[in-house]
Parts: C-alpha cells; sequence; structure tokens
C-alpha cells in the first residue's frame, strides 16, 4: 500500500494551480444520465473518485471518452440502471445516479451505501424527497429499488440541509411533470455549479444557492458544454498549508468566493490572504494565532476543511476550538495528531487544541479523506520524517497532491 513520506520543515513557496471540484465534477457525471445526447466536461480532476465514477457509468452503458482533464459522457443507451455494492461502497457520491437513472429510465437500482468513517451518512432525505415525487421505492436486498412512470412535481421540505440529497431531488426534478421547490436546500457552490450544468442542458432552474430552489420539469435534456468550477477544498488545504509552514503561494485559479469563512479563519490566525481574478496568493510567517470554529452547512465554515484547521490549531499560539455539526464521528484525525506532539482533547464533538511550538514525525494513518489532508499539513511542520499510511484516501480527492507540494519546495515522496 502507497505511504507518503514527507521531510517536515520547509517554507513552500512559488505556485500551485488548483484542479476542478471532486464535489462538482461527482453529480456533474451523474448528470449526464439525465440526456440522450452527450455532455462534454471541462477541468475533470484526475482522482479516484471520478474514475470510480465513471466505470460506474460506463456499466450503465454510458459511453465515456476522457482526455486530460475534458470528459465527455453519452448515455444515448442506459442499459443497466444500477449502481452495485462494490462501487457505493468505496463511493458514496454514487448515490448520485439514483435521481437521474429515476427521472430518465424509470427505475433504478442502487446499493444503499452502509455506514462510513466519518458517520452513519444515511440517505434517508433522497429516498424521501424522490417517494414524494412519485416513485415507489422499496430496500430489498441492501439496494434501493426505484420505480416512476414519471416522477411529479411537488414542494419538497428536507429534515436537515443534505448536499448530495438537493442535488439528487433536483436533477430528478428537471424531467419530471410540473413544478417541484425544494425547501431547506443545501446552498454549496457545488450544488451551484450543478444547476449551471444542467440549465445550460436545457433545465429549468431557479435559486440555486439559495434555500429554495425551483425546477420546473421539462421533457428532456440536451447536449452541453460545461466547466467544471475549482475545487474550494482543495484550495482551502493548500491554504492551511502555507499558513502552517510559512511562506508565500499563489493559488492558482483558487475562487475565494466560494471560501468567505475559511478565508475570514485565516485572517484570524493572522495570515494574510488575496484574492485576485488569477486566484489567492497566501502569505504566512511566524506561528498562527488559534482560532475556534464551528462546522456548519455553506456558507458556514465546511467540515471538509475542520481537520487541517485542526493541524494548523496544533502548532498554533493559543487554544482553539472546534466544534463538529455535521458528522458525529469526525475527528479521528486527532488521535493520529496526538502522536506527532500535538495537544488534543475530545469532548463529544469539541475538540480542544492547545498549540504546541513544534511537531515531531512519526508514522500516522490515514482514516478518511480529510483527515489525510491533515496529517500532510501536520507532516509539513513536523520536524523530521511523518510516514502516512493509507493514502489512498489522498488519491480519492486530492489531483497529484505530492507533485503539487514538491513545486512549492516540500519534501514529500510516495513511497510503494
Ligand atoms: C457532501 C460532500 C462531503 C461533505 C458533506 C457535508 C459530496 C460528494 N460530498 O456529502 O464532502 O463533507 O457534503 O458538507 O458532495 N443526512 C441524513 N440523511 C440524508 C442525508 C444526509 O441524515 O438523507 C445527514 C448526514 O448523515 C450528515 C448531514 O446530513 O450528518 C449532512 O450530510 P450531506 O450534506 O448529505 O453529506 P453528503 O452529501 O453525503
Amino acid at each position: 500500500m502507497d505511504k507518503l513520506v514527507i521531510e517536515g520543515g520547509a517554507r513552500l513557496a512559488g505556485e500551485i494551480s488548483i484542479s476542478g471540484a471532486k464535489n462538482a465534477a461527482l453529480p456533474i457525471l451523474c448528470a449526464s444520465l439525465l440526456s440522450r445526447e452527450p455532455l462534454a466536461l471541462a477541468n475533470v480532476p484526475a482522482l479516484n473518485d471520478v474514475v470510480t465514477m465513471r466505470r460506474l457509468l460506463a456499466r450503465m452503458g454510458v459511453e465515456m471518452h476522457a482526455e486530460g482533464a475534458t470528459v465527455v459522457a453519452d448515455a444515448g443507451r442506459v442499459t443497466t440502471p444500477e449502481a452495485p455494492y462494490d462501487l457505493v461502497k468505496t463511493m458514496r457520491a454514487a448515490i448520485l445516479v439514483l435521481g437521474p437513472l429515476l427521472a430518465r429510465c424509470g427505475e433504478a437500482r442502487v446499493s444503499l451505501p452502509g455506514g462510513c468513517a466519518i458517520g452513519a451518512r444515511p440517505v434517508d432525505q433522497h429516498i424521501k424527497g424522490l417517494a414524494a415525487m412519485g416513485a415507489e421505492i422499496s430496500v430489498e436486498h441492501g439496494y434501493i429499488v426505484a420505480r416512476a412512470a414519471r416522477l411529479k412535481g411537488t414542494h419538497l421540505v428536507t429534515d436537515l440541509v443534505t448536499v448530495t440529497g438537493t442535488e439528487n431531488l433536483m436533477m430528478a426534478a428537471t424531467l419530471a411533470d410540473g413544478e417541484t421547490v425544494i425547501e431547506n436546500a443545501a446552498r454549496e457552490p457545488e450544488v451551484v455549479d450543478l444547476a449551471n450544468c444542467l440549465v445550460r442542458m436545457g433545465a429549468n432552474i431557479s435559486g440555486a444557492g439559495s434555500d429554495r430552489i425551483v425546477v420546473n420539469g421539462v421533457a428532456a435534456l440536451h447536449s452541453a458544454h460545461h466547466r467544471v468550477m475549482a475545487d474550494r477544498i482543495e484550495t482551502g488545504t493548500f491554504l492551511t498549508a502555507v499558513a502552517a509552514t510559512g511562506g508565500d503561494v499563489m493559488l492558482a485559479g483558487g475562487e475565494a468566493g466560494t471560501l468567505d469563512a475559511v478565508l475570514a479563519k485565516l485572517a484570524e490566525a493572522g495570515v494574510r490572504c488575496e484574492a485576485s481574478d488569477a486566484g489567492i496568493r497566501v502569505r504566512a510567517s511566524g506561528r498562527p494565532r488559534a482560532v475556534n470554529l464551528r462546522t456548519a452547512p455553506y456558507p458556514g465554515f465546511p467540515t471538509d476543511m475542520q481537520a487541517q484547521f485542526m493541524a494548523l490549531n496544533s502548532v498554533a499560539e493559543g487554544t482553539g476550538v472546534i466544534t463538529e455539526t455535521i458528522f458525529e464521528n469526525r475527528f479521528m484525525h486527532a488521535q493520529e495528531l496526538l502522536r506527532l506532539g500535538a495537544d488534543i482533547e475530545i469532548e463529544g464533538n469539541t475538540a480542544i487544541v492547545k498549540g504546541v511550538p513544534r511537531l515531531t514525525g512519526a508514522t500516522v494513518m490515514a482514516t478518511d479523506l480529510r483527515a489525510s489532508a491533515s496529517l500532510v499539513v501536520a507532516g509539513l511542520i513536523a520536524e523530521g520524517e511523518t510516514v502516512i499510511d493509507r493514502i489512498y484516501h489522498l488519491d480519492r480527492g486530492y489531483e497529484a497532491l505530492e507533485s503539487k507540494l514538491s513545486a512549492v519546495g516540500a519534501r514529500v515522496t510516495r513511497r510503494r
């Protein structure tokens, strides 16, 4: 199994180019199922999750052509409207085929994802919403089995804010009969990017980016071209890396407008970030100041940046209190950060992080995608060598992480 070996202490300087967003590319690839005509996508990141999604769509009969960051998905014929367990269990986002399959084919069979490392993560809101749109849904042998001759527009209010739930329902509604209103919708920029792509395909959607999305169903969607937005979590991860190590790095293509909560916390920490059309330039020197934060749905502080900020707080001046409100078991990186010398106490969904002047390298284990990213940030600061085991998590969500970091002066190598 691949490991990442980091020799800490290097100052980072230069330019990193930000990739397309994983969490936008995955739902947008699923949107291709909604049309008989091809969907051409640019800025698709080279990530294992994207490869898994392409494989899943190909198994359903979608013709996939990929060249560099361009992917063309042609769902002229969908032969097998099914997402098997072996793919859904490695990538929960596979649940995003449910809405499009049901809307386009009138049937879908999608494995229930089951538990995952960061918590139970049920999909009841996806199921409830589709049922309210007239689908007959049952769970058989671990699979969601759904049928609907044609979905009907309706008024939906989700019980909680769910990103992929909103995306599934919005996609399903594009081909439904009449108007669907989704209240309590997720406002994440990735929901907006998906809506923009769907509108290019001929969908009638308004309100994406607010908590009330209105979709008027159309008979069919058509061919379109769309460029996937920049990855705000990749951008945020590099921002914290530079904040922790000190340095001066231009994150080319980074979109500051999607990172307000993160940039506000970095400003509090004493890190200078300058946004321009070209991206975000980040400059830091000396120890950051500790920050308190609480994760919340967008535009609140993203749960996908919580672990990286825990690494940053580990070496900050002062004590930072981190509260995780989205996932119940998302502090697994804390145990690994302790092995590097961090001082962290966990009480329920709160982590109290007392900054220490230095971390020291050790062997640590990656437990999920963003936990792995926090260990990379910590490894970049720690004295001596940090070996991060199980980095397949990182390969799911970060494109060319070690070469991007090496290019700005980090000492990072992959050991096979
Ligand atoms: C998405 C992101 C993930 C991010 C998360 C929260 C993708 C592919 N993944 O995940 O990176 O960490 O948003 O910003 O975009 N919930 C239910 N029932 C449901 C759906 C969700 O109880 O039917 C709960 C979840 O267990 C969780 C909370 O709602 O506690 C938010 O989850 P959700 O927004 O759905 O996360 P994902 O869409 O899976």
